[in-house]
C-alpha cells in the first residue's frame, strides 16, 4: 500500500473531475465495489483472492468484502465494510477494525457494509445519480444490479449518466475521469511496475534456462510461476508458453521441448501491491536459430527496436504500429512472402495475415491496464476511431502518446494455417499474398517480442533494471552458456 496522501490527492483530483460533469446539487454519487472472495469449490476455499483494481488505485485496501463512496456534491466518503466477529477471529485471527482501515487511507468515515444499501436506496428515491465502473466480475455485476434495481446485462453497458436521476448503466463521466488518471503513471507507481519487471526478468531467465531437449513444456511453466510467488503476488495473467506459439494465447503446455521448433513464451508478474509486468521472447529449442527461423526472427526484432525508437510524446501508437507493420512487409517482402507496393499492402492491411493482433497495450495495476472500463475508452484518443482491419482493428492502445504512459512493444509474426487458408479462399489478400511459398511455413510456429515501455517528458524507457536478451546472437550466446 501506498503512503495515505497517495489515495487522498487521488480521490480529490477524482472529484475535481467530476465536478466538471455536472452542476453543484446534480453531480451524485460515486460507488466503488471491491472485489468479494470467489469460491473454488465449497465457501471456505476460496481462490486466491485479487482486489478490482481501480477500488485498488482510489481506496488501496486489497480485502474482500469492502465498498466506498464519494458524493461528488459535498465531497464526503465512506468506506464500508463489517467488523470482524469472533467467528471470523477463530479463522482468520484478530484484523484491524473498518475505522482504522478507513483512517490509514483517509477515508473521511466507516460503516458496517449493509449502511450502503440504504444509502444508495435513500439516494436513489431522492433521484440521485449513481456513477459506478462497469462490473468485471460476477459478485460486483450483481451487488450493483440489486443495489441500483437494474438488470444485471446493464451493469457491464457504459453511457453518459449525467441528468438522469438514476443509474441505468456504468457511468461514462466516471469511467473517462478514472481512465484520464490511471493511464499516466505516478512515481510511486512506476516504481512498482519497475519492481514487477525484475520479477519478470527473473521468470523469463528461468524459461530461457529450461528451454532444453527434452524438458516438459509444464515444468518450465512450474518453475517461471514459482519465481512469481516467491518474489511478488504471482503471475499478471495466465502463462503462454508453448512450441505452437502460432496460436496467440497458446496455454497448453503438455508438449516435449523438441529440436528444431521455436518456443514462445508470454508471461509476467505482479508486485505485491498488484503492479504488472508482460514480457514475451521466442527461443530456439535446439539453442540455434535455423537460417528460416532467424530471417523472421530479425524482422520482430527490429520492428520491435523500430517502435521503441519512434515511442516519444506527440506520436499516436497507431502510427507506430502503422510503421512497424511497414517493416514488418518489407521484411516479408525481402523473403518472397509477400509481393506488391508496401504502401498498398500497408493500407490493405496485409499485415494481418501476420500479426493479426495490435503492437501493444496499457499497462499498469491491470496487464492491460483498465480494459474492464472499455477498451475504446482506454486505448483511443476522443479524435480516433478505432480500424475494423484484422491487426490494426485489434490494436488496444492507438492514442497519442503522453510522459506517464506505459505500454507494451509486442510486434510479431505467427504462420497460422486456417487464417492462410482463410485468406486465400476469400482472396483478402488481393494478389498480395504468395502463398505457394508460404506452403514452406505451415509447421514455422510463432515469434513474439515484447518489451514493458514508459513515455518519458522527451523519449522512452524499457521498464525494468535490466533488459531480457533479444538480439537473435545475445539469446543463442545465452542459451549456450546456460
Ligand atoms: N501478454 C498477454 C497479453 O497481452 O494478452
Amino acid at each position: 500500500m501506498f503512503e495515505t496522501d497517495v489515495y487522498i490527492r487521488r480521490r480529490r483530483v477524482l472529484l475535481e473531475k467530476m465536478a466538471d460533469t455536472a452542476a453543484e446539487g446534480k453531480r451524485g454519487i460515486a460507488l466503488f465495489i471491491g472485489n468479494a472472495d470467489a469460491p473454488q469449490n465449497y465457501r471456505g476455499n476460496d481462490y486466491k483472492f485479487r482486489q478490482e483494481s481501480s477500488f485498488l488505485y482510489f481506496w488501496g485496501i486489497d480485502e474482500p468484502g469492502f465498498a466506498a463512496t464519494i458524493d461528488l456534491d459535498n465531497g464526503e466518503e465512506c468506506l464500508y465494510g463489517n467488523d470482524v466477529d469472533i467467528d471470523d477471529i477463530i479463522w482468520m485471527g484478530p484484523q484491524p477494525s473498518v475505522s482504522s482501515k478507513a483512517a490509514r487511507i483517509g477515508a473521511g468515515k466507516s460503516a458496517p457494509a449493509a449502511v450502503l444499501d440504504t444509502f444508495i436506496s435513500h439516494s436513489v428515491s431522492q433521484g440521485r445519480t449513481i456513477h459506478f465502473l462497469p462490473a468485471s466480475r460476477y459478485y460486483n455485476t450483481m451487488k450493483i444490479s440489486s443495489l441500483l434495481g437494474i438488470p444485471a446485462e446493464d451493469v457491464r453497458k457504459t453511457a453518459p449518466a449525467a441528468g438522469r436521476g438514476k443509474a441505468a448503466s456504468a457511468s461514462e463521466e466516471l469511467v473517462k475521469a478514472v481512465v484520464s488518471m490511471r493511464l499516466i503513471k505516478e512515481e510511486c507507481e512506476i516504481e512498482e511496475i519497475d519492481k514487477a519487471c525484475e520479477i519478470g526478468y527473473l521468470m523469463h531467465t528461468e524459461a530461457r534456462k529450461g528451454c532444453k531437449p527434452g524438458a516438459k513444456e509444464q515444468d518450465i511453466v512450474g518453475r517461471m510461476e514459482g519465481v512469481t510467488l516467491s518474489k511478488g503476488w504471482g503471475v499478471s495473467f495466465t502463462t503462454i508458453l508453448s512450441q505452437n506459439g502460432e496460436t496467440l494465447h497458446n496455454h497448453s503446455h503438455h508438449q516435449i521441448i523438441t529440436p528444431g521448433r521455436l518456443l514462445l513464451v508470454d508471461a509476467g508478474a505482479e508486485s505485491n501491491t498488484h503492479y504488472a509486468s508482460d514480457f514475451t521472447r521466442t527461443y530456439p529449442c535446439s539453442g540455434k536459430f535455423t537460417q528460416k527461423q532467424r530471417d523472421i526472427y530479425d524482422i520482430v526484432e527490429s520492428c520491435n527496436e523500430l517502435a521503441f525508437q519512434m515511442a516519444k510524446p506527440g506520436i499516436t501508437y497507431r502510427d507506430v504500429h502503422i510503421a512497424t507493420a511497414r517493416q514488418m512487409l518489407e521484411g516479408l517482402k525481402s523473403l518472397g512472402l509477400v509481393n506488391g507496393d508496401t504502401d498498398t499492402m500497408v493500407s490493405e492491411g496485409i499485415a494481418g495475415l501476420f500479426q493479426p493482433h495490435g503492437l501493444g497495450h496499457n499497462m499498469g495495476i491491470d496487464v492491460h491496464d483498465m480494459e474492464d472500463l472499455g477498451e475504446n475508452y482506454v486505448g483511443y484518443d476522443e479524435d480516433q476511431t478505432r480500424a475494423s482491419q484484422l491487426g490494426l482493428g485489434s490494436l488496444r492502445m492507438a492514442r497519442r502518446l503522453r510522459p506517464g504512459h506505459v505500454i507494451t512493444d509486442e510486434p510479431g509474426i505467427y504462420f497460422i494455417p486456417a487464417l492462410i487458408a482463410d485468406w486465400k479462399k476469400n482472396g483478402t489478400d488481393k494478389g498480395m499474398v504468395n502463398y505457394q511459398k508460404l506452403e514452406e511455413y505451415y509447421d514455422f510456429g510463432g515469434i513474439r517480442l515484447e518489451d514493458d515501455v514508459l513515455i518519458t517528458a522527451d523519449g522512452a524507457r524499457r521498464l525494468g533494471p535490466h533488459r531480457l536478451p533479444i538480439k537473435a546472437d545475445d539469446i543463442e550466446e545465452a542459451m549456450r552458456t546456460e
